[in-house]
């Protein structure tokens, strides 16, 4: 192939290492891929939301082990060709499925910044670690969580889950549960959720040693919250039967339709029985943001733990778990674990200690922090407020498109920024969800589907903050337009 129609020929690495022994090449074709990125985030309205891959594509893509180089410019052109067309969708504006966060030009920029850092966040004396502090100080501050406080970035809101069960296992059980394991006492603890709690929580026990069936889902009401008196209960009769309650999960906006449980009543009731009270914040804890959502978040700021994703309505690029502790010594004491390999000193890089490792399983640990610093300072809690807020107001939208169009059924409250409907039809689960399929094909939206009441629901989770109107538009006219066709 001449030259000219294969791009750069730039191969990285000199001869001793992986670096260039001319940088001018490299800085040209990483110019090319910046500019790539910003093209796509721009252009994002231009493109399906998502389009099937092609099985010749899949099949073109899939290639032998790399043992020789290829010069940069033609892995970057296969990235163009089969990964960037197939993504996942939710840069897109008109992508509401499940509770993905649409991610910012800003974050990119800033997953650029800590990849050439390469830091390593796992512990030491450096600030990259002061900026994970930062952000821990700044949610401390949203949270009105005390000065002891710890926080600390993980994957996604179900490990800070599981992260929150075993510190409250340690809180049940005594730090000796690390060495021990759960023995006969852990078979009696009981933990509590809703119905409509995420099903990592179940996993969450499950991994702990406890068992999923350690946990009791209470029901909801009309507006699916948990039943705080069918959780009294429940707890009153496991005492009586000789059972050791330890852990209530409340949600700060359910999976399903985004729900808030009633977060004051949660404290209350943990406080009277000393159990401990944790929050599946996923995407609502970052609700405090906004003025409109914060009082409804109200008892958010009593709880012994916080579990929250920044990549969902905190727009922050994935992946940006978070997990905040009230108690910081009970967080460390849960994970502490010390090696002569990861020995603390007072001076030089090895000093700094308590490290992040001390807080949770990994020791390596990315720099998820930076992109969450840079997106905080950029925008501001104010306008990521005014975002969520709005986001919200688009829900409400939806809804009177909804009510409007005699086909169409509400199937929940719209509490938040979640909207679950479905098209009339005597065989409506099927039909709502080959139109779900159908629509995510068209590449005009992308719902997703859950179950309420044993009804196949359309869900459409507004979290990306470049949905409006016209999206809306486009997703009830399809269902529409698709419903119509298929039941002709
Ligand atoms: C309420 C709730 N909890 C937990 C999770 C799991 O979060 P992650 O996917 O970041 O692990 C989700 C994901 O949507 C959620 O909505």
């Amino acid at each position: 192939m001449p030259r000219s129609d294969r791009g750069s020929d730039f191969a990285p690495g000199g001869a001793d290492g992986l670096d260039p022994e001319d940088w001018s090449e490299l800085r040209a074709q990483g110019h090319k891929m910046l500019d790539n990125m910003f093209d796509y985030v721009e252009g994002i309205r231009r493109r399906p939301v998502w389009q099937p891959i092609p099985d010749d594509a899949r099949a073109r893509f899939r290639a032998e082990l790399p043992r020789d180089p290829s010069p940069l410019a033609d892995v970057h052109r296969e990235f163009t060709e089969f990964v960037l067309p197939y993504a996942t969708g939710n840069v897109h504006p008109g992508f509401m499925g499940w509770v993905h966060g649409g991610g910012t030009a800003v974050g990119m920029l800033a997953e650029m910044l800590a990849g050439g850092l390469n830091a390593n966040l796992g512990g030491r004396d450096h600030m990259p670690i002061e900026v994970e502090r930062q952000v821990v100080a700044w949610m401390r501050q949203a949270f009105g969580f005390p000065l002891e406080a710890s926080g600390l970035f993980v994957t996604g809101t179900s490990m800070a889950n599981l992260l929150a069960v075993l510190v409250a296992r340690a809180r049940a059980l005594g730090e000796q549960v690390r060495q021990t394991g759960v023995g006969g006492v852990g078979t009696r603890l009981r933990a509590y959720s809703s119905v409509a709690a995420h099903g990592c929580i179940a996993q969450a026990m499950d991994l702990s040693g406890l068992g999923s069936e350690a946990l009791r889902r209470v029901g909801i009401d009309a507006a699916h919250r948990i039943d705080i008196a069918a959780l009294r209960e429940a707890i009153r009769a496991d005492r009586e039967a000789g059972l050791e309650p330890f852990l209530v999960v409340g949600s700060a906006g359910t999976v399903d339709i985004g729900a808030i449980d009633d977060l004051r009543a949660l404290h209350e009731l943990c406080a009277e029985e000393r159990l401990w009270f944790h929050i599946d914040g996923a995407f609502g804890a970052l609700g405090v943001f906004s003025p409109e959502i914060a009082p409804r978040l109200a008892g958010l700021e009593s709880a012994d733990s916080i579990a929250l994703d920044f990549h969902k309505w905190g727009q922050v690029p994935y992946d940006a778990g978070f997990l905040m502790v009230r108690d910081g010594q009970q967080h460390f004491d849960t994970f502490a674990a010390p090696a002569a390999y990861l020995r603390r000193e007072t001076r030089g890089l090895a000093a700094g200690s308590p490290w992040p490792t001390d807080f949770g399983p990994d020791l390596s640990r990315g720099f998820r922090a930076l992109k969450t610093w840079f997106t905080l300072k950029t925008f501001g809690t104010d306008r990521l407020g005014a975002m969520m807020a709005r986001t919200c107001a688009l829900a409400r939208y939806l809804e009177r498109r909804i009510a409007a169009e005699e086909q169409l059924e509400l199937l929940a409250p719209v509490g938040l920024n979640i909207v679950c409907f479905r098209y009339r039809a005597a065989n409506a689960d099927e039909l709502n969800a080959e139109i779900v399929a159908d629509i995510h094909e068209s590449g005009i939206a992308a719902p997703s589907t859950t179950t309420l009441a044993g009804k196949l629901a359309i869900r459409a989770a507004i979290v990306n903050h470049r949905t409006d109107e016209q999206d809306l538009d486009a997703l009830v006219d399809a269902v529409l337009k698709v419903g119509r066709v298929r039941t002709a």
